[in-house]
């Protein structure tokens, strides 16, 4: 495997690639396949699968509860992956933030909102929620602002400015609309549905020093590096499954600066020890893969994709089309791209690309309310998607024209 540190350039990366790709046994095992719908679920290279055999084969037990071999093994397990997950994000005080495993971001982030974020607001306080965003950022803040009113404790919610031109945040009617009372914003690090990368490291300087910032990086831990050390957020949620992990692993790591101590409530019951341990060892394959160089290879196949729909005009991409043009500083747009075909319904397309072998997600994407109201075609890429696949994509689609 190449050395994390050094740079690569294009051309090396179709190199470096392939053998990258023979690590995944469902992708090689598969040939005739194409799997694009790594932003709803990741596939897992051989070194996860060996890590979670491993485990179950040599020291699988409850963690932090018992005295013997085996079960200590398991807490060290348990107490080492959070460190990991802490040094995977870049944390620069890593004792004093909290790692608390959940099933995933939909999990983690209504853990937040159920357990820390009352304790944060108080009566003519307000919050930003992103309405245009997965409905898993949204839902949570909602139920919050409901749970507090029955106790009288009224809370505003202001929508997250959001501009389709330019598939960003709006940074600066944010900060307009941030005042004193602004305690707490829901962003999101890459859109799900548009895939852009939503400059959240502006979102501080937009809301001040104090409010608490809560980052959505379902679609970005794993797929593009993620320091939280230069996006100055306060939490980071992520998925396993989306970071080459098991399903029911995943994280919220908590900067413990702002408000009061993060400690989710309730017993907890016995932790993921597999998923964790699926967790561990995808992280330490993704750090040696190099995950700037897993994002420069999804960008590239994205530019490649949109440059080839573009010249098809049965079909509209969704998202920035400022970030379309050639060269495009506008926006960067990530592994993810969503388009329709004008005159084929969206299920549709996506039965008849199956037919073809390329596994998409076609639907409404789970997005809020200021979100899409019809259905469309999403693809999705991780490291092992290559040119040839978007071209033969691109060859099915312009037969459907
Ligand atoms: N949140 C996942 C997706 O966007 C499931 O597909």
């Amino acid at each position: 495997m190449a050395d994390a540190q050094a740079p690569l350039h294009a051309d090396e990366l179709s190199e470096w690639q392939p053998a990258l790709r023979a690590q995944f046994p469902i992708i090689t095992g598969h040939p005739d396949l194409a799997y694009l719908d790594s932003a709803a679920t990741a596939q897992k290279p051989q070194a996860v699968l060996d890590a979670v055999q491993n485990y179950l084969t040599s020291t699988n037990a409850n963690a932090g509860r018992g005295t013997y071999t085996w079960a200590n093994r398991t807490t060290d397990l348990v107490e080492e992956t959070r460190d990991r997950i802490k040094r995977f994000l870049g944390d620069p005080a890593p004792e004093q933030s909290a790692v608390h495993f959940t099933s995933g971001t939909t999990e983690g982030l209504r853990t937040i909102a159920r357990d820390w974020l009352p304790s944060l607001l108080a009566d003519g306080d307000e919050i930003v929620v992103p309405v245009a965003d997965h409905q898993a950022n949204i839902a949570p803040w909602l139920e919050t602002q409901q749970l507090l009113a029955r106790q009288g404790v009224h809370v505003e919610i202001r929508p997250m400015p959001y501009q389709q031109a330019s598939g960003d945040y709006e940074h600066t009617a944010l900060a307009e609309l941030a005042g004193p009372r602004t305690r707490f914003v829901a962003a999101t690090h890459v859109h799900h549905v548009y895939g852009g990368n939503m400059n959240v490291h502006r979102i501080r300087q937009a809301v001040g020093p104090d409010a608490v910032i809560c980052l959505d990086a379902a679609q970005s831990v794993g797929h593009l590096p993620v320091s939280v050390a230069d996006l100055d957020v306060d939490f980071v949620v992520f998925s396993g499954h989306k970071a080459l992990a098991l399903p029911g692993s995943g994280a919220v790591w908590a900067r413990q600066a702002r408000g009061p101590e993060f400690a989710p409530g309730g017993w907890p019951g016995t932790p993921n020890t597999v998923g964790i341990a699926s967790l561990a060892a995808a992280l330490d394959w993704l750090d040696a893969a190099g995950v700037d160089r897993i994002e420069r290879w999804t960008v590239a196949l994205v530019a490649r994709l949109t440059e080839g729909l573009r010249r098809l005009d049965a079909y509209e991409i969704l998202g920035c089309q400022k970030s379309l043009a050639a060269g495009s500083t506008v926006q960067q747009r990530q592994g993810i791209v969503t388009f329709r075909h004008r005159d084929i319904d969206s299920g549709d397309l996506g039965f008849i690309l199956f037919s073809h072998g390329f596994m998409v997600r076609s639907d409404n994407h789970c997005q809020g309310s200021a979100g899409e109201r019809t259905g469309s075609v999403r693809v999705s890429l991780h490291v092992y998607n290559t040119q040839e696949e978007i071209d033969q994509l691109l060859s099915a689609l312009a037969s459907l024209m």
